[in-house]
């Protein structure tokens, strides 16, 4: 896909070390005006590592940042126009609230009068015109972070970068959280967002594409809906999926790529691949956990299993099967069904857009695989 949208930020093969150390290699990535880039990996895959050289806070070893078209490798963060929101809040807890919001102002050389209109709306912009007066320390974790963004968003800042916002936060506040960051979106159209998380769900919700980190790397990029339902890495599939991966040989291709069909130990499955498969090639197909039905043992065209272990989860009943092969599954199944019990046998029923071949090839390597995260639900 191709964005006509101007360029907000280009990032050209950033690399940044830490002593001798790499912590990010490679990095290339263009933003466009309006666009919400989320940046998802596990800790210590080098996100805010990515977002803090952007920023200016950390120099690069290698690579160019351009805003806006103009190169601001150089610049210091002051002098880069772009508003930053970490985990921890980082107000000012002398400060008040507003004066907090304005910070960023009087450096700006902002005329008083209009500091006290940006203030205004930025704290409007987050729900909290009526809390200008009071400290950081008499206000909730929620409320701290919302007087971080409108910080952030005071000076009106091009592009906001924001690292793990939500990640202090419990559940249910993030929840709402998340909402209102939508909300900020469309208020925003034109501001680009770069959001670091290692939380799927926050990435997927908010994200117009999703660049996934390992290792210091970016390893996949792509629109949000498209990494989800047809991830290309086996990492991908796991890390922003939770699917399941299983390993299957092709067993029929028909004239268009898109329908193959694959032996998973005895049984069949019909699936979709984004290329040309040849009969008999060993392949990884990877199937999400919500896309798995449990039907009663021998339905056609479905793959037979034994269940292991049911735990409820409130919504649904979280399902470990394991198939005639060996593999354990994963399956989410929703409360509607017979209630599911260990040691039942079972029919997993996936449709074939659910059943998505991986371009990775299984490896005789168990790292490549296994070495994959174990995704909570
Ligand atoms: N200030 C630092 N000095 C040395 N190593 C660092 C520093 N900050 C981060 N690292 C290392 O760089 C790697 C990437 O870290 P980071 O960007 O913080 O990852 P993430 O935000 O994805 O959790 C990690 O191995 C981390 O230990
Ligand atoms: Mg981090």
């Amino acid at each position: 896909m191709t964005d006509d949208r101007a360029a907000a930020v280009e990032l050209d093969r950033l690399e940044v070390a830490y002593g001798g150390a790499v912590a990010l290699r490679d990095l290339s990535l263009r933003i466009a005006e309006g666009e919400t880039v989320a940046l998802l990996g596990p800790s210590g895959s080098g996100k805010s590592t990515a977002l803090k050289a952007i920023a200016g806070f950390e120099p690069v070893s290698a690579g160019t940042i351009r805003l806006a078209g103009r190169d601001v490798t150089a610049l210091p963060p002051a002098k880069r126009g772009i508003g930053i929101v970490v985990q921890s809040y980082a107000l000012f807890p002398h400060l008040r609230v507003g004066d907090n919001v304005a910070f960023g102002l009087a450096a700006q050389r902002v005329p008083r009068r209009e500091r006290a209109e940006r203030v205004a709306a930025a704290l409007a912009m987050v729900g909290m015109s009526d809390f200008a007066g009071r400290y950081p320390g008499q206000l909730s974790g929620g409320q701290q972070q919302r007087i971080a963004i409108a910080r952030a968003l005071a000076p009106r800042p091009r592009v906001l970068l924001l690292d793990e916002p939500l990640s202090a936060l419990d559940a249910r506040l993030r929840e709402s959280m998340l909402e209102e960051l939508q909300l900020l979106r469309t208020e925003l159209p034109d501001i680009a967002m770069l959001y670091v998380t290692h939380d799927q769900s926050e990435a997927l919700a908010l994200a117009d594409r999703i660049g996934i980190m390992r290792d210091g790397r970016m390893v996949d990029i792509g629109a949000a809906e498209q990494l989800y339902t047809r991830p290309p890495s086996a990492f991908t599939a796991t890390f922003l999926g939770g699917a399941n991966l299983l390993e299957a040989t092709v067993v029929s291709s028909g004239s268009s790529s898109e329908c193959v069909e694959v032996a998973v130990g005895g049984d069949r499955l019909a699936g979709r691949s984004a290329s040309r498969r040849s009969i008999g090639e060993r392949v990884l197909v990877s199937v999400r956990r919500h896309a798995i039905a449990l039907a009663a043992p021998g339905t056609d065209g479905s793959l037979a299993a034994t269940i292991e272990s049911v735990v409820w989860r409130g919504s649904a009943h979280h399902v470990r099967v394991r198939l005639s092969g060996g593999d354990t599954v994963a399956v989410v199944a929703p409360l509607t069904g017979d209630r599911p019990h260990v040691g039942d046998a079972v029919a997993l029923l996936i449709r074939r857009e659910d059943v998505h071949l991986l371009e990775e090839k299984p490896s005789g390597d168990a790292g490549t695989v296994s070495g994959t995260p174990a995704v909570a639900a």
